[in-house]
């Protein structure tokens, strides 16, 4: 019954906006839902899959703070914080940076069993949960209009990493008067980590510990063959794309959105399962069906054109660099024919990582090549489960028995 209504609803919703726009499928992609939340709830969805960040934490009786950091070219990201139970504040403050297509949410729909961001919080740290630029959080600047201003989307992992994390690091620093702070990023939060790290060396200073769940760096080994197929169109695609004033990609309203919502709602290890185990090596049963669908419902939360085109850049010339702009644009904004190589050896502040054996982002080769250019590797821990792979870090059913204990003990080892 439920299934017809929507279905209906979507069928009239699509039939709607693509006579009421009149031009092409794009615009129909990227046309604004309005967030049916009383629909919603008269269909019994699991309130998790559409609850946001702030209203999460409220449910499972966690205190939150929002916070509005401003970057030093304009943009303005939205960090959470969730607040210690305890009294005894234990080291420094922990930012949590998500992955490409997602938001904070990522770390506390596993609920408060499971989810780093309350497991840290229980354990008496002070948590900031960023979101970059862009995403549905953070999708503000102080002069430019996400809707009109195509300069907006100006941007990939690489301004993440010079501007936003700057940013974050140094707010939540001066919020708690602490001179350093620990960091733990999942897939392109750690891309953005060792950008920051290598190109702005200075910050290692303020980093006590680094933790990477799924690190993404170099992709010569990913276990995609679409993509790899895909990557070298990935520049022309952008250029259509923004010509076309399409430059956000996969936003939380549009309708992508709400199909992951809505199918991952009813079918959750069919369909959304199937599209993990496609992107990224899931293993069917590995995560709960709840935590499944609560994340297909927060999955998707926006990104630009750049952002792909600077991954599809790191596919194709194999090599971890800056964004390609062209000969005349690199000349301009580097100085040099040829976009500059990420120098790893800067990164000396201690990195931990933590890699899963069946990730088709993160393969055991391509962390190992990372984990040797480190100059200062904490350790690079295999998890010792041949079926975890890229979300399982964050989702899956047995974080408690290989991961959490883990990242605990070596964030107390930093911290006391
Ligand atoms: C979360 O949802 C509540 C209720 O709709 C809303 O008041 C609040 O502004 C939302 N917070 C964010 C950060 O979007
Ligand atoms: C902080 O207090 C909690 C109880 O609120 C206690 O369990 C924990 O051991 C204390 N941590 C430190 C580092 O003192
Ligand atoms: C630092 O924090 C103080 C209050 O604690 C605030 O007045 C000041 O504007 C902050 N500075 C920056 C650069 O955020
Ligand atoms: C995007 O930003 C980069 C870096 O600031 C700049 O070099 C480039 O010209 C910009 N591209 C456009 C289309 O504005």
């Amino acid at each position: 019954m439920e299934i017809i209504i929507l279905s209906v609803l979507y069928l009239l919703h699509v039939g709607f906006v693509s006579c009421g726009s009149g031009t092409t499928g794009y615009k129909l992609l990227n046309f604004a839902i309005p967030d049916a939340r009383l629909l919603k709830k008269s269909l019994r969805f699991d309130e998790d899959i559409y609850l946001n960040f702030t209203e999460l934490a409220h449910k499972y009786k966690y205190s939150t703070e929002e916070h509005h950091v401003a970057t030093d070219d304009g943009y303005i990201l939205t960090v959470f914080r969730i607040l210690p139970k305890c009294r005894n504040i234990t080291g420094y403050p922990i930012i949590l940076l998500h992955g490409i297509f997602d938001s904070s949410d990522v770390f506390i729909l596993a609920g408060p069993q499971n989810g780093l961001g309350y497991v840290l919080t229980d354990n008496c740290y002070d948590v900031w949960a960023a979101n970059h630029r862009g995403n549905v959080y953070s999708r503000k600047h102080v002069a430019l209009d996400p809707n009109k201003d195509s300069e907006y989307w100006n941007y990939s992992f690489d301004e993440h990493g010079v501007y936003d994390l700057p940013a974050v690091i140094d707010y939540v620093m001066n919020s708690t008067g602490l001179p350093k702070v620990n960091y733990i990023g999942h897939s392109q939060g750690t891309t953005d980590f060792f950008t920051m790290a290598s190109l702005k060396p200075d910050y290692n200073a303020k980093i006590q510990l680094s933790v990477h769940l799924a690190p993404v760096v170099f992709w010569k080994n990913f276990g995609i063959p679409v993509l790899k197929f895909l990557a070298p169109s990935v520049n022309s695609l952008k250029d259509a794309l923004d010509k076309a004033g399409l430059s956000e990609v996969l936003a939380k309203h549009q309708l992508a959105h709400v199909f992951m919502e809505y199918s991952c709602r009813f079918v959750p290890n069919e369909i959304c399962g199937t599209g993990l185990y496609i992107t990224t090596g899931y293993k069917s049963g590995t995560i709960s069906s709840r935590t499944l669908s609560a994340a297909g419902g927060h999955l998707f939360s926006g990104t630009s054109t750049k952002s792909l085109a600077h991954l599809g850049q790191l596919i194709t010339s194999q090599k971890f660099q800056r964004f390609d702009e062209g000969t005349s644009g690199n000349i301009q904004r580097y100085g040099t024919r040829l976009p500059p190589e990420y120098d790893l050896s800067k990164v000396t502040s201690p990195v931990l990582l933590m890699t899963a054996q069946n990730d088709y982002l993160s393969p055991l080769e391509d962390v190992k090549e990372l984990a040797s250019k480190l100059p200062n590797l904490v350790e690079n821990v295999i998890i010792p489960n041949p079926t975890w792979s890229h979300n399982n870090h964050l989702w899956g059913k047995d974080v408690w028995k290989f991961e959490l204990p883990k990242i605990l003990e070596y964030i107390k080892y930093y911290n006391s």
